[in-house]
């Protein structure tokens, strides 16, 4: 799979998601979809979304015992999604359970990431809530080479990790990145962006873009002027 821009499609009910896509009559995005409208619509919408052409990374961040996540995997891996995930935090054994749960019977399956320490939690609240008490970007960096060692296929982290996952796991560990916004653009509550062509440039393998895009005047717009800059 080459450098992509994946749209993440956070509405909660799937006529304002078939609205939104309905504007793509070109290139049909990648999209992302999480929790809310999971919940909200079940698993129906990912067939859906699937029939209509979109590749898919399904984004519900699994984190139990391994015997569920290898179920719930094996569930996931049957709605013919592209990418899906889990918390590396789950630790290997859960890692390991939940890639032979998607591994279909002809050994293929969706691509498997993992989320390392999410983006809201802080070197503050890690050690305090956690009591993890070593630098973040070293955290991160061992989680990611936790989830390399377990067999999976890359992470979702800040574009500012993105340099160092590669360097430590190697090129063709996949690094998924949120947190893009164009340079002129409203930041909301990301703190931490970058442009997709400063992503592109640090070498994000996918980029993970919301509200640029679904909150744009013009949607396809936007989604070409980011295609445009994070893979020209
Ligand atoms: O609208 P925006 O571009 O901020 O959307 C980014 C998407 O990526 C959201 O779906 C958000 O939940 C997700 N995400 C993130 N930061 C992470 C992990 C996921 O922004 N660390």
């Amino acid at each position: 799979m080459g450098k992509d821009v994946i749209v993440a499609c956070d509405f909660s009910s799937a006529e304002a998601v078939y609205s939104f896509l309905d504007k793509f009559t070109g290139k049909k995005p990648f999209v992302k979809i999480g929790m809310e409208l999971f919940y909200a619509e079940g698993p129906d919408i990912v067939r859906q979304i699937k029939k209509r052409g979109h590749r898919i990374f399904l984004d519900l961040k699994l984190h139990d015992i391994p015997n569920t996540v290898k179920k719930a995997m094996a569930v996931l891996s049957g709605l013919d999604v592209d990418i899906v995930n889990l918390h590396a935090a789950g630790t290997t054994a859960m890692m390991e359970a939940a890639l032979e749960g998607l591994t279909r019977p002809d050994g293929t399956r969706p691509l498997l990431i993992a989320v390392t320490q999410l983006t809201s939690t802080d070197q503050e609240s890690m050690e305090r809530d956690l009591l993890i008490h070593e630098p973040m970007a070293e955290v991160v960096i061992h989680y990611a080479e936790t989830a390399k060692n377990a067999g999976l296929d890359g992470v979702v982290c800040s574009p500012m990790e993105a340099a160092a996952v590669h360097d430590r796991c190697g090129r063709d560990f996949l690094t998924v990145t949120p947190g893009v916004r164009f340079a002129e653009g409203d930041r909301g509550d990301q703190k931490r962006v970058m442009t997709p062509a400063e992503a592109k440039k640090i070498g994000s393998d996918y980029i993970v873009v919301g509200r640029p895009i679904t909150a744009a005047a013009d949607p396809v717009a936007a989604y070409e002027r980011c295609v445009a800059e994070f893979t020209d």
